[in-house]
């Protein structure tokens, strides 16, 4: 049994809990049988492989709580990435036998990197057309602009719950109906990876067809995750082998992973409401006193559509990255927006490029998000340094704001 150690006082001060938050200590106690004396593979039918199968049950019926499904409908994978690989191209590989002749797509232009470049990937190797949906100002779709875009030949949508960089909520389950009165048949699926744990999520209530789910951004272990599919959706494998997963995800179960990420969602599904309205708190002393104490700043997306974790401002005359760099000396972590892609990927936010802002907006772009660990004082400090460190560097480059 380990114990939590963590000395608020030694340790950085973490606000970049969307990139990937601290595993909870239960989660890892419950982990831990698993890398020891319990190390059977589900497949196997001996004492121990079963109880790796109780054990992988036990998990997708936790995360089905979650997320309000059954507990069939769930399929694991090596996370958030693979998940959103799978539905797409599972799905096109699908719609290319039963329905050759609709082969478009729609997605957002804020979706995460492993929505693009998968849609990217099926523009040219199976030969769909896809569609991209702007986004307003605030960061949300406009309902009317989507209804123009959908056509009776968009046979899949793929939007996602709530953003990475700027924590905008969107309608899903608005956007879930104009679609199917266009066409009943259109698969909708969406990234809920963020949304996870956030915000309460029902998948027959949003009436979608797939949603991808995560685990270390609920204070799980990494490497793992999950896809919804309802029931009766037959998508196309994209990993194949031993045909575990029912046969849509072959290769032996992560099985510490999994029991992981389902003791992480049984503990979401009982403190949800509490812990997010405790960040939200937290959230709201977070962005007052940047707007206050902090000339030149401007909040991306709306507020009132946003998940509790996000806090994402433009800073004037700032470059966010060598704002970064600097907190990470007084053991401020934070991020400039998607930390998911690889360190060389370092591009401009085409997320806040598709809010409308100018270059010097993006470049002068910080993230933070708020985890349950996080202590007003850590913000109170992080604020503070912030603060100084704009000061600071305004000074050096003789930055001017204008009123
Ligand atoms: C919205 C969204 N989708 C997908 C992913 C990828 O998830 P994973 O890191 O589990 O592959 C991320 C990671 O940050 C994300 O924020």
């Amino acid at each position: 049994m380990l114990e939590n150690n963590r000395t608020k006082t030694k340790d950085p001060i973490y606000l970049d809990n969307a990139s990937s938050s601290p595993i909870d200590i239960d989660v890892i106690n419950e982990m831990l049988p698993f890398l020891t004396g319990n190390y059977g593979n589900p497949s196997s039918l001996h004492d121990l492989g079963r109880k790796s199968t109780i054990a992988v049950s036990n998990a997708r019926f936790r995360i089905s709580k979650l997320i309000g499904s059954k507990y069939n409908e769930i399929y694991f994978t090596s996370g958030g990435t693979e998940s959103n690989n799978l539905a797409l191209i599972g799905c096109a590989r699908m719609l290319n036998k039963i329905n050759p002749s609709c082969k478009r797509i729609l997605i957002s232009k804020i979706e995460h990197d492993s929505i693009i470049e998968t849609v990217n990937f099926i523009e040219k190797d199976l030969k769909f057309e896809i569609d991209y949906l702007p986004i307003k100002k605030d960061g949300l779709i406009d309902l009317d602009t989507f209804s123009e875009m959908v056509s009776p030949k968009t046979s899949l949508i793929s939007i996602m719950l709530a953003n990475n960089e700027i924590g905008t909520i969107q309608p899903i389950k608005a956007l879930v109906e104009i679609a199917k009165a266009k066409n009943e048949n259109t698969i909708f699926h969406s990234d809920a990876v963020q949304a996870l744990g956030k915000i309460p999520i029902n998948v027959n209530d949003l009436k979608i067809d797939m949603m991808t789910i995560s685990s270390h951004k609920i204070n799980g272990p990494k490497g793992i995750g999950a896809l919804f599919i309802k029931q009766g959706l037959h998508i196309k494998p994209i990993i194949f082998g031993g045909g575990q997963e029912l046969n849509l995800r072959s290769g032996t179960e992560n099985v510490c992973a999994i029991v992981g990420f389902g003791k992480a969602c049984e503990i979401w599904k009982e403190k949800l409401e509490s812990v997010q309205t405790e960040i939200k708190r937290l959230q709201r002393y977070m962005i007052d006193r940047i707007v206050n104490e902090v000339p030149g700043s401007a909040l991306n997306g709306s507020m009132e559509n946003r998940i509790s974790n996000n806090v994402n401002f433009s800073f004037a005359g700032i470059n966010g990255e060598d704002l970064l760099i600097k907190l990470d000396e007084y053991g401020i972590e934070a991020s400039t927006g998607s930390a998911c892609s690889s360190n060389k990927k370092q591009k401009a936010s085409h997320v806040l490029k598709a809010l409308g802002l100018s270059y010097d907006q993006v470049r002068g772009s910080i993230r933070f998000s708020i985890g349950h660990q996080n202590t007003q004082e850590e913000l109170k400090n992080a604020i503070d340094t912030l603060k100084n460190l704009i000061k600071e560097f305004r000074k050096i480059n003789g930055v001017v704001l204008r009123e």
